[in-house]
């Protein structure tokens, strides 16, 4: 080759300068940005945030359940033009996602709750913010204008709950979720094995931590104290998060006790955490809005269903008499198509977001959710749909292990 075809070849890549920028770039799946957040907490956050309960046999399950699955395509049927929207609990959303509730955000990145809701607000999809949110119920509703859901615990100062309710009632949140598989907290080893606390601890570990991971500590120490913001006055414990949520959480909850909560809220009403068809089915008896297909991202019950293998026996028991929202275990925009077409209205995301928030703070969460939303279109059109409602459960066939 003569040099000027050799020069004419060369395609020097720009360089980037800007260290967010760059970890974006570097970005080009969510377990890309899994891996940049790996590095970039102290390991007890990154460990709280990606672990499971006990030997993590469900969390596996949740993404090993998926490979189990094949999605059989159509051909032919002009897919330029694909619509994402959907309605979810009876609104539009821009999508068939919704962030799912995570506690302590803040750790993950100093922006935490703000940050998320700003980004789904953004992307035109609901944010739910949980019980164990650090920002305030008041202070996530004033931040955007976006659909907010509040997830609830109910602990066991049962007038605490109360009072969550008529504050999310008051500052416009759109659903309330309540989340019903954590009657007792699920053993989360590894956050026990890195003696992990809320808020972390200065201790000599996390000092060397510290050393290893300089920016994240800096912010921690430099912006306001962490706490529990919506129930600060009563549950700001700086004690062991498994000892404080061993004391919190009320294990005699029933179903009649949905009775004083569908009083105390009238709008939409979801159960997170449903895996049983005849928990599904009593759930319409009791005229619930929606159900999410959830384990919590194998943080509750270790050798629980992985949540895709649970839905077709939830949707074939409920039917269209409620609306059947899915999580645990999405990583790729191919995952919704799969939940969607066994039956789920609309998914919603967890560590996904969470690994974007510690990649790039609110930037990262807008990043997570648009390298999804770009698979999901992709996967859309590779698998013959023009809208979610094309999806159907003939697209799904469980992969031959001859
Ligand atoms: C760090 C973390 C904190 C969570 N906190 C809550 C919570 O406060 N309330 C709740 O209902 N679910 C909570 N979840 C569960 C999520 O809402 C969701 O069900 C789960 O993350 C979905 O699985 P995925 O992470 O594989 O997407 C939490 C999950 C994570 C990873």
């Amino acid at each position: 080759m003569k040099p000027s075809e050799i020069a004419a070849l060369l395609r020097p890549r720009r360089p980037v300068f800007r260290p967010t920028a760059r970890r974006l770039a570097r970005s080009r799946t969510v377990d890309d940005l899994r891996r940049i957040a790996r590095r970039r907490l102290p390991r007890p956050v990154f460990d709280y945030i990606d672990g499971g309960a006990e030997d993590e046999l469900t969390l596996r399950a949740n993404t090993g359940a998926f490979d189990d699955l094949v999605l059989l395509p159509r051909v032919l049927r002009d897919v330029d033009d694909v619509d994402l929207t959907t309605a979810i609990l009876g609104s539009e959303s821009a999508l068939p996602i919704a962030l799912a509730p995570t506690g302590f955000t803040r750790m993950v990145h100093h922006e935490g709750e703000l940050a998320v809701a700003r980004a789904a607000a953004r992307a035109g999809v609901p944010y739910t913010l949980s019980t164990m949110g650090t920002r305030s119920i008041e202070r996530v509703a004033a931040e955007t204008d976006g659909a907010q859901w509040f997830q609830l615990y109910v602990w066991r100062d049962r007038g605490l709950a109360r009072e969550l309710i008529a504050r999310a009632k008051e500052a416009g949140y759109a659903a309330l979720v309540l989340t019903v598989d954590v009657p007792v907290p699920g053993a989360r080893e590894r956050d026990l094995r890195n003696g992990f606390t809320i808020p972390p601890s200065l201790g000599l570990r996390t000092f060397f931590e510290g050393a290893k991971h300089p920016h994240w500590w800096w912010r921690f120490l430099t912006r306001d104290v962490m706490s529990f913001e919506s129930v600060s006055d009563r549950a700001a414990s700086p004690s062991g998060v498994m000892q404080f949520l061993a004391e919190q959480f009320d294990p005699s909850v029933t179903w009649d006790d949905l009775d004083w909560m569908r009083q105390a809220w009238d709008g939409p009403f979801v159960l997170k955490g449903v895996v049983h068809p005849d928990d599904a089915r009593q759930a319409v008896d009791l005229g619930v809005t929606g159900i999410v297909v959830s384990n919590h991202g194998g943080r509750q019950l270790d050798r629980g269903p992985a949540t895709i293998d649970a839905l077709p026996g939830v949707v074939d028991a409920v039917g269209d008499r409620l609306e059947v929202l899915f999580d645990s275990g999405i990583r790729r925009g191919r995952d919704i198509v799969t939940a969607l077409a066994l039956g789920a209205r609309a998914c919603m995301i967890g560590r996904a977001y969470l690994y974007g928030l510690a990649t790039a703070g609110e930037q990262g969460v807008d990043h997570a959710i648009a390298l999804l939303t770009a698979e999901l279109r992709r996967s859309m059109q590779l698998v013959g749909a023009r809208t979610v409602s094309e999806l159907e459960p003939s697209m799904v066939i469980r992969r031959s292990r001859a």
